[in-house]
């Protein structure tokens, strides 16, 4: 855990401070996202857990201990440091890059260089290409995905990323969040990470700071409480007049949809789906194969005065929706397909919810009522 307890930071000959009196704290595991107008207080917030920079009063704590109490140099090898704009050393390779602390640490050359191999192959790097490159003789994105390795090359548990993806195209930016996300679904590092772009905070925070001119702190909280609930306008207006959409991004449609769909088996008579849909006053039902998979639906109109087994009069379902799909993408899914609803499918195609249009409106405006 990372712990600030009335953090304030007043530069030498400065009279307003550069972060006035933040408290936070980061679970284990998890990742802090600060974010922040340029000279908002986030890098020396950063550099104030490593001891870079001493705040001048309030007390700070990583993993329990009193960072005042500990060796500077120490408590700065044991936590992984990704610095705004990467700072690889030019000159040397990227194997050397990354054996920084391991070797002064003390590792034997063996231990480094299997390190080395082991964290380029989780950048996706192949080590026997990269390791004896020059930072120069890499992409962009590639040196952002060394600089982290970088500060994991101890293994940390605690780490602190100073805009780690800034610069650098949104395509590969993307892939690079996409990618560390991943890993950290492994690596559960305790990770404070700035940026000053809400959506990339928004994607990559299990929790959000919003701090503002001055370092003062407006809010903290997940990011789905931050979109529905702007502790104030500075918040509103930092996160965006479309908050709603970006909130639909947050949520999956199997926490909404309904998990009891009207059913039918493909191997029912139309008699039998007939007087089912009748009692249940249904004008229409979805059918589905022994396993569950979806076939199409029927409606009660076509089944009038018709024998047989219902499979013979159903309609393909032109439409149906991934569990782990956000509203979102759902929304779009449905204006595209022209439909109000559509069932929930898992990677069998096996039917499990149904999500309506206005199930989705309904979530937007439970999300609004908390707000007032
Ligand atoms: N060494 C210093 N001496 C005096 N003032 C400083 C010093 N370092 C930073 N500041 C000031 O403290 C404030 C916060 O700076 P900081 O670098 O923490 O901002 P930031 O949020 O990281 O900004 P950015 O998004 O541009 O990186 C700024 O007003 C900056 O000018
Ligand atoms: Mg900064």
């Amino acid at each position: 855990m990372i712990k600030l307890e009335h953090v304030t930071k007043i530069y030498p000959n400065q009279t307003e401070p550069a972060v006035d009196d933040l408290s936070l704290e980061v679970p284990d595991g998890e990742i802090c996202v600060l974010v922040g107008p340029s000279g908002c207080g986030k890098t020396t917030t950063m550099k104030m857990v490593n001891r870079l920079i001493e705040p001048t009063s309030g007390k700070i704590y990583v993993e329990g201990q009193d960072v005042m109490q500990m060796d500077p140099i120490q408590l700065r090898r044991s936590i992984g440091y990704v610095i705004q704009e990467i700072g690889l050393f030019p000159h040397m390779t990227i194997a050397q890059n990354i054996s920084t602390v391991p070797k002064l640490l003390g590792w034997d050359n063996a231990r480094i260089a299997r390190r080395v191999d082991e964290l380029l192959e989780l950048m996706g790097m192949e080590p026997h290409e990269y390791r004896d490159r020059y930072p120069r003789e890499l992409s962009g994105g590639q040196r952002q995905r060394i600089g982290v390795a970088r500060a994991m090359g101890v293994d940390p548990p605690v780490m602190l990323m100073d805009e780690p993806f800034g610069a650098i195209d949104p395509i590969t930016r993307e892939r690079l969040q996409n990618e560390f996300l991943r890993l950290q679904q492994k690596i559960h590092k305790t990770i404070i990470f700035v940026t000053h772009d809400i959506n990339e905070a928004i994607k990559m925070g299990n929790k959000i700071a919003i701090l503002n001119v001055g370092g003062v702190l407006e809010q903290y909280g997940p990011p789905g409480e931050i979109l529905s609930h702007p502790a104030n306008p500075f918040v509103e207006g930092f996160v965006g007049a479309d908050r709603a959409l970006k909130w639909l991004n947050l949520v999956r449609v199997e926490e909404v949809m309904d998990e009891h769909p009207p059913l039918v088996f493909d191997t029912q008579t139309v008699r039998e789906v007939g007087e089912f849909m009748h009692e249940q006053s249904l004008d229409y039902a979805y059918v589905i194969g022994a396993d569950r998979s979806l076939k199409g639906y029927v409606n009660a109109r076509d089944l009038e005065g018709q024998q047989g087994w219902v499979d013979a009069f159903l309609t393909p379902a032109a439409v149906s929706i991934q569990l782990g799909t956000s509203l979102r993408d759902a929304l779009s899914e449905l204006i595209a397909s022209d439909y109000r609803e559509a069932c929930v499918v898992d990677e069998e195609h096996r039917v499990r919810g149904l999500i309506q249009l206005d199930t989705i409106q309904e979530a937007l405006s439970a999300r609004k009522e908390g707000e007032g």
